[in-house]
């Protein structure tokens, strides 16, 4: 596994891992990659910010890059942990391998997450928010707690020298990155749009659960004079952190509502009954001026589903009835959404039904149980095979609620 240390700033460098062929946290499908990201800063004495991840070859990319740099592992006086998850705390076994005593700093809230992961109990350093490492050479680290970005432990880092940001997980992105090209500034605009989109999904999938918490941790960073924003995972925005992090404050947005001027048109049918009412209210939406984001339940894996209805003001829901309930594998998905708290959309179910209804009652436990608050257009349910009426009826309703949205996110624009 090739990787590069490079200059972020005077006596601050990115190693970096990037990872491929994996579900992120186990689920989450990264098709372009994901990289994880690491910090070395130099003053006087020589720290390093986040890790990597500890599987098989990557904490060795990461000595490796220290070398690159003509420094040995030894050198380190201190070992900076915003972020307990392992993708950037798990390369501390291997680390330990090869260098024995070292002084963590962390939060209060990593301390026993340290010792449940690695069994490391001693040399730990808590800190807060406000509290400051002297480096030496003019370099002071100033700490801000960062809870819940995305564990409650999270802090940030801020080298006051040269305005640099480490934030971990908050601004970060999927979509492994070039050595040649890890920063804002040595990339094309579409190559920025790439990650942008790499940020979205990456967004809707980790963050948004914690979105009330992001917007608090958005407003931190506000505070601080901050001219470099370098992630744990995705590029460095050195030529203008301030994009990330309008970024950062329209997903954390979105999590609420109103989002796009859109609707995201989740679907599943059994025998082609429910499927036959798809396209039209599809075509209804979309004559009113408002793009869709369409996925097939259960085909679309739900971290694109959870894309698109974070991004999306409107949720279609079309399914049949199964055994008394919704299709299966809609309830995971919706269940899935409201866990991740996306509330407050505009929506409208529609469906095909045999012997029973019934998927209304499930939707609306599942609406409560995670007070998501949607607000749903009266629903259009068709026993077998849908009438021409009942086609168009689930018409109207997608005109309806494409109205809804444009409504909403445009106001007196709309009309
Ligand atoms: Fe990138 Fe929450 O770990």
């Amino acid at each position: 596994m090739d990787a590069k240390a490079t200059k972020v700033a005077e006596g601050i460098h990115r190693l970096s891992a990037n990872v491929k062929n994996i579900l992120f946290e186990g689920m989450w499908p990264v098709p372009n990659g994901v990289a994880m990201n690491s910090y070395i800063v130099q003053g006087e004495k020589l720290a390093i910010i986040d890790g990597v991840c500890g599987w098989d070859g990557v904490p060795e990319t990461l000595l490796a890059q220290f070398e690159q740099l003509n420094l040995d592992v030894n050198d380190l006086d201190y070992v900076i942990i915003n972020h307990m998850e392992p993708d950037h705390s798990g390369w501390l076994d291997a680390f330990r391998k090869v260098r024995k005593d070292f002084t963590i700093y962390t939060s209060e809230r990593a301390k026993p997450l340290l010792e449940a992961f690695y069994r490391i109990t001693d040399n730990i350093k808590l800190v807060k928010s406000g509290d400051t490492l002297d480096l030496g050479a003019g370099r002071v680290l100033a700490f801000e707690e960062i809870p819940n970005v995305h564990w409650p432990e999270t802090m940030a880092t801020f080298d006051t020298k040269s305005g640099t940001l480490f934030p971990c997980d908050a601004f970060g992105s999927f979509g492994a990155v070039s050595d040649e090209a890890p920063y804002d500034d040595t990339l094309q605009e579409e190559q920025i749009e790439f990650f942008e989109r790499e940020m979205e999904r990456y967004y809707s999938n980790i963050v948004t659960a914690f979105s009330v918490a992001t917007q608090k941790a958005v407003q931190k960073v506000k505070g601080l004079d901050v001219k470099i924003i370098a992630p744990g995972h995705g590029i460095v925005w050195r030529r203008e952190p301030d994009r990330v992090i309008r970024s950062y404050t329209r997903l954390a947005g979105y999590a609420k509502g109103p989002a796009r001027a859109e609707v995201a048109v989740l679907w599943g049918s059994m025998y082609g009954m429910t499927e036959l009412a798809v396209q039209p209210v599809i075509e209804a939406i979309e004559s009113q001026g408002v793009k869709t984001r369409v996925h097939r339940v259960p085909e679309s894996h739900i971290g694109y589903v959870l894309d698109s209805v974070l991004q999306s003001s409107g949720v279609v829901l079309g399914m049949p009835t199964y055994e008394y309930k919704m299709f299966p594998p809609m309830a995971a998905v919706l269940d899935e959404i409201g866990k991740k708290k996306i509330m407050n959309r505009k929506a409208f179910r529609f469906g095909s039904y045999g012997w029973s209804g019934g998927a209304q009652k499930e939707l609306d436990e599942i609406n409560e149980r995670n007070k998501m608050k949607w607000d749903f257009l009266e629903p259009v349910e068709f026993n077998g095979r849908p009438t021409e009426h009942d086609i168009e009826l689930a018409r109207q309703r997608g005109v309806e609620l494409a109205r809804a949205v444009k409504q909403w996110t445009l106001g007196d624009a709309a009309s």
